[in-house]
Parts: C-alpha cells; structure tokens; sequence
C-alpha cells in the first residue's frame, strides 16, 4: 500500500495511478477549503463521507446512463476512477437563487429561479475561478461548441436526477457544481462527469426548515459540518455501512 504514484494533489482530493493503464485512484482528504483555500480546517471523517456520498451519487448516475469516470469505491477512503482529460470548467447549475448569484445579482437568497441556469467558472485557483461564458471557452480552446452542448445536456440531465434523489429525502437542490472530463476509448472520445458529487460541491437545504445541509455550514460558521454531511448520508440511507447495503433506496422524510 502507499507505494503507489501519486499523480496530482487537490485540496480535497489526491490522484494516484490505478491498477491499470486509463484507471486512477481518488483519495478523499478531510481537508475543508473555502474561499479560494484561504479558510482551511481538517474535519475528520469528512473524507469517508464524501467518499461515500460520491459513490452513491455516481453509481446511480452510471445506471441511468449518465456516463462518469467512477468505477467504484474501493474503501472508506478511496475510489477507482476512470483517467479523463479534464475540461477546466466548474459547471454550475442553479435552481434556486444563493450564493455567488444571490450577490452579484442581488436576487433574495431562497428565490426559486424561473428556470434552471448554467454557469462556466474557469478553473484556476490564482484567479478565484472567474466565471466565464460560452465564448471565453470557446475562443480561448478549453472546450468547443460541440462539448459544450454535451456538457449542458449532461448537466440538465443531472441535475434532474438529483433534484429528484434529494426531493424524495426532503432536500431541496438549491444549486450544485460538476466537472467534466474526455474520455478516450480507442479512437472516440465522449464527455463524462468526473471529479465529485458531494455536500462540498453541491448546496442542499431541508424542505421544511431551509436548515443548511452542504459545505455552507462550513464557509459561514452555520454549526457543526460533519452532522450536516452525516444527514444527508442518512437521509440516503447510507450512512450505517455495517447494516446491509440499502437496497430498499432513500427513506422518504415526512
Ligand atoms: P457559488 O454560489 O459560490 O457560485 O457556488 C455555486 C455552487 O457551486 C455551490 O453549490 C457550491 C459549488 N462550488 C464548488 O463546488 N466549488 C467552488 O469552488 C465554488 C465557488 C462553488
Ligand atoms: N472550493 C473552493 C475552495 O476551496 C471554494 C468554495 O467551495 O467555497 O476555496
């Protein structure tokens, strides 16, 4: 164990070759980031959660036929991934107004949006991840028209699926982030998701409450992150890895 070559460092995530050529192993950190790194904490089992959150997330997605890099989850800590080229873009997708947009826009946060927006944020630490259109990436080479109708027709297609995964345990999807990759199986190429699904990447609310259950909690002091992680791993009915793999789906929260 541990011998194996690391390939890239993240700030919550390390990449080390897989088992075979085209394969990676993903190793989730506890390290929670936000703001550009600039707030920093180590959560512990923060990691394992995610890890396993992802892994539920994924593994649907990959049955519905929403393609992905995920194979599948090896431990508590670390997945087997395909190894894509990734495509330097956050994809965002809102459906209720927060955040970012809530600020810039100056829409009231919890407003519903009258209808799903996608965003491009280019992925460069240094710069704060600005957020670019269709045109920057497209003239700059990061992506091209024909990607980019994939990405978005991936995106749409996830966040129609989660909204409805997180609705059936009385969460509202207020808004997520997905990355995209290439990739390459012999001559032909195809966009998959890659990178993570998570309460880090996504921001998730209780129906009833609007309590924060997502990575919120952490980048505004809103209480303790590692519960709100942990709820929604239950309300997944998957937070108890000793009982039986959850084969009866979420549990519907009244
Ligand atoms: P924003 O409102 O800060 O732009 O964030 C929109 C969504 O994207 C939210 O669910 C959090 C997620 N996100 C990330 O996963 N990584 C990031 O670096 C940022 C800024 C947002
Ligand atoms: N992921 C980014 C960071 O670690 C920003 C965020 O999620 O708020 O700084």
């Amino acid at each position: 164990m541990n011998r194996r070559r690391r390939i890239y460092e993240g700030k919550a995530k390390i990449l080390y070759e897989g088992p075979e050529p085209g394969t990676l192993i993903a190793h989730f950190k506890d390290d929670a980031t936000a703001f550009d790194g600039k707030k920093h904490e180590i959560i512990d089992g923060k990691g394992v959660l995610n890890n396993r959150i992802s892994d539920y997330i994924f593994t649907n997605l990959n049955k519905i036929g929403i393609p992905t890099h995920f194979i599948k989850r090896l431990n508590m800590r670390e997945q087997l991934i395909r190894e894509v080229e990734v495509i330097p873009l956050e994809v965002v997708v809102r459906n209720v107004a927060a955040g970012s947009i809530s600020k810039r826009l100056g829409i009231e946060e919890g407003t519903q949006l009258p209808r799903s927006i996608i965003e491009f944020y280019y992925k460069n630490d240094a710069l704060g991840d600005p957020m670019v259109s269709e045109e920057h990436v497209t003239a700059f080479g990061w992506s091209n028209p024909q990607e980019m109708d994939d990405i978005m027709a991936l995106a749409i297609r996830v966040n129609d699926f989660l909204s409805g995964l997180f609705l059936s345990v009385g969460i509202r999807l207020v808004d997520f982030k997905i990355e995209c990759g290439r990739l390459w199986e012999n001559d032909t190429m195809r966009i998959v998701i890659a990178d993570e699904i998570s309460p880090d990447s996504c921001r998730l609310w209780d129906i009833e409450t609007d309590e924060k259950l997502d990575k919120d909690v952490f980048r505004h002091d809103l209480g303790n992150m590692l519960n709100a992680y942990q709820e929604v791993a239950r309300r997944l009915g998957i937070l108890n890895e000793t009982q039986e793999r959850s084969t009866s789906g979420p549990t519907l929260v009244k």
